[in-house]
């Protein structure tokens, strides 16, 4: 079965093709970053006009770089939600219609179930059960996988998400737009040491998560500083040391509590160097596994959709008639 993925809930236009036989057969990305950087942020309007430019090249571009022809697809699956829903109606009445004229099946994949399995989509050997950590920038969360369909959350952020507490913090310390991987960088050349933050709620019991506090004792330490270079990276690894910290020490938890001996990590914070290599150890030191995506499908991705949609309409999965989007939709 070979379906085309479309994904295009905020600020990334994804496509691609996978095959159940053959693996992922070719994606595309087309990222906004430029549009949105002058305003600091996605702009939904924007990114709207801009899914509409993209994707019919994007789909174009995916199908010829497979050597298919659009006859060849045996369905569509396309990101429902959660996102913005301009930007979501976009991939949805594209892949909608795309499948009625093909005379195909079409299925809505929920974002984050893409981001679930993607560390499955180059890895036939990894399959449920599970622990899986999602970072993303509007998501945190431990998520007990039994199958696929079978999810328990168990433990999320209370406030701000781990990528939006990094991309908020690179703001506040004037680093430019997107500033996460911007603040990732920069930590590289931070000393260690210098600035210590607490690792919120790691003193109590569970699995949640709270990170708002963390943007404001950064902000607290860089307005009392000189404000230097040297300075904002030390502050940057600080940070970003909380952050993985934090994130490891609930990581083992939901090992112990689920007995699982496998963790996959997902979402865009899951390209952090610093947080694979801390789980990675983490993971030796208790004899259990630790799987990534490749970086590249760890944010936002097209392949993710592809290969999530290919399981549900293996599945049997079918959608109703009416397109519909839904922009906050639990998992
Ligand atoms: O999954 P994703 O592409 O989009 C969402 O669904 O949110 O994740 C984007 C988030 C942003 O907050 C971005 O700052 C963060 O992932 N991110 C990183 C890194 N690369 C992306 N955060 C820390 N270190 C990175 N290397
Ligand atoms: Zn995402």
């Amino acid at each position: 079965m070979r379906v085309l993925g479309i994904e295009t809930s905020c600020d990334e236009t994804g496509v691609a093709v996978y095959d159940t036989a053959a693996g992922l057969r070719a994606h595309a990305l087309h990222s906004q970053v430029a549009l949105h950087a002058e305003y600091g942020g996605v702009v939904p309007e924007l990114a709207s006009r801009d899914h509409v430019r993209r994707l019919l090249p994007l789909v174009r571009q995916v199908l010829a770089e497979a050597g298919l022809r659009p006859a060849d697809l045996d369905g569509v699956a396309y990101t429902a939600g959660p996102g913005l829903v301009g930007a979501l109606m976009v991939g949805a009445a594209a892949g909608r219609a795309l499948a009625w004229a093909l005379d195909v099946p079409a299925v809505a994949v929920h974002h984050m179930e893409g981001h679930l399995l993607a560390p499955m989509l180059e890895d036939p050997a990894l399959k449920p059960p599970f622990v899986a950590l999602l970072v993303s920038g509007g998501h945190t969360q431990l998520v007990q996988v039994r199958a696929v369909g079978d999810y328990e959350l168990l433990g999320e952020t209370l406030d701000d998400a781990a990528g939006e507490a990094f991309d908020k913090t690179a703001k506040l310390m004037g680093l430019p737009y997107p500033g996460g991987p911007e603040l990732a960088r920069l930590a590289e050349r931070g000393r260690p040491g210098r600035f210590r933050f607490a690792r919120p709620m790691t003193d109590r019991p569970g699995l949640d998560f709270s990170f708002s506090g963390l943007k404001t004792q950064v902000l607290l330490a860089w307005q009392g500083s000189d404000q230097s270079g040297q300075t904002r990276a030390d502050l940057a690894r600080g940070f970003e040391e909380a952050v993985v910290d934090t994130l490891a020490i609930k990581c083992a938890r939901a090992l112990d509590r689920t007995g699982a001996d496998t963790l996959v990590v997902a979402g865009g914070v899951g390209a952090n160097r610093r947080l694979r290599e801390k789980l990675q150890a983490l993971a030796a030191e208790r004899g259990a596994r630790v799987r990534f995506p490749r970086p590249a499908f760890c944010t936002d991705n097209g392949a993710m959709i592809a290969f999530a949609g290919a399981l549900r309409l293996q599945a049997g999965q079918r959608e109703p008639a009416a397109v519909t989007v839904t922009p906050r939709w639990d998992m």
